[in-house]
Order: structure tokens, then sequence, then C-alpha cells
């Protein structure tokens, strides 16, 4: 029987929405007020799924998805300009799907294969993209 279990970290970071192949009116246009540098305090959940390990008891001890989230992640962002301050996500117009995405491929390689099942980036406390190897 697969049990599902997740962890939540959190960060803030800087970001504008903006496309440098586009005029400022073709950004403002689909853009919005995101078009001008702003700041989020974003969540990051991510869910492994697996079979209990008996010794432990655990799917996967929490603490070290924990440590993998950020150092994959957590300390690359956090209190950054998402636009020019990670080289991870150069030449990513930092949308918040595109952030799952990318924290999927970095956290993927780091986790015993075939435990990662989702990855959610909340923006705000209404607004989330999710990746997850269902989709
Ligand atoms: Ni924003």
């Amino acid at each position: 029987m697969l049990v599902q279990v997740g962890r939540r970290e959190s960060f803030s970071a800087a970001h504008r929405l903006f496309d440098p192949g586009l005029s400022d009116d073709e950004n403002q246009r689909l853009f919005g007020k995101c078009v001008s540098l702003h700041g989020h305090n974003y969540v990051l959940e991510v869910t492994v799924a697996g079979g209990i390990d008996p010794a432990s008891g655990y799917v996967v001890d929490l603490k070290q998805l924990s440590d993998i989230m950020c150092r994959r992640v957590i300390q690359d962002v956090d209190h950054r300009n998402l636009n020019t301050d990670v080289p991870w996500l150069s030449g990513l117009i930092p949308t918040t799907e595109n952030l799952a995405l990318t924290f999927w491929a970095r956290l993927l390689p780091d986790l015993p294969a075939g435990l990662l099942r989702n990855v959610r980036v909340w923006e705000t406390d209404k607004n989330w993209a999710e990746v997850g190897d269902h989709l």
C-alpha cells in the first residue's frame, strides 16, 4: 500500500513578469501590473509516495525531504530576485507555473527513484501551480 507524505517550506522572493522579446506595451498588455518588480511570500509543497519502511515506520524521513528542498531550491531563491539572481531560472518568465516545473526538475534527481509525486507552489493564498506525475 502506498502512503503519501509531504513537506512545506516557505521563501520570500521578488519577481516581475516580463518577456524581454516583447515591447513595453506588449508586456503591459500581457502581464498587467505584474510587469513591475514586486514580492511574494511563496510556499513550496512537495508530496512523495511510497511504501512504509518497516524499520523506521516512515515512507521517507521528512527531515531529509526538508533538507533536499532547502539545498536544491530554497537556499537559491529565498530573498532573491527570481528574474536576475538565480542561474537555473535564467531565461524563464518566473510565473508560478514555471517555478513549479523547474523546482520539480531540481528535486527529482536528489530523491529516491519513484518517490516524487507532486510539487505545488503557492504564490499567494489564492494562486498556486502544481506539477505531478499523475498529470
Ligand atoms: Ni507576482
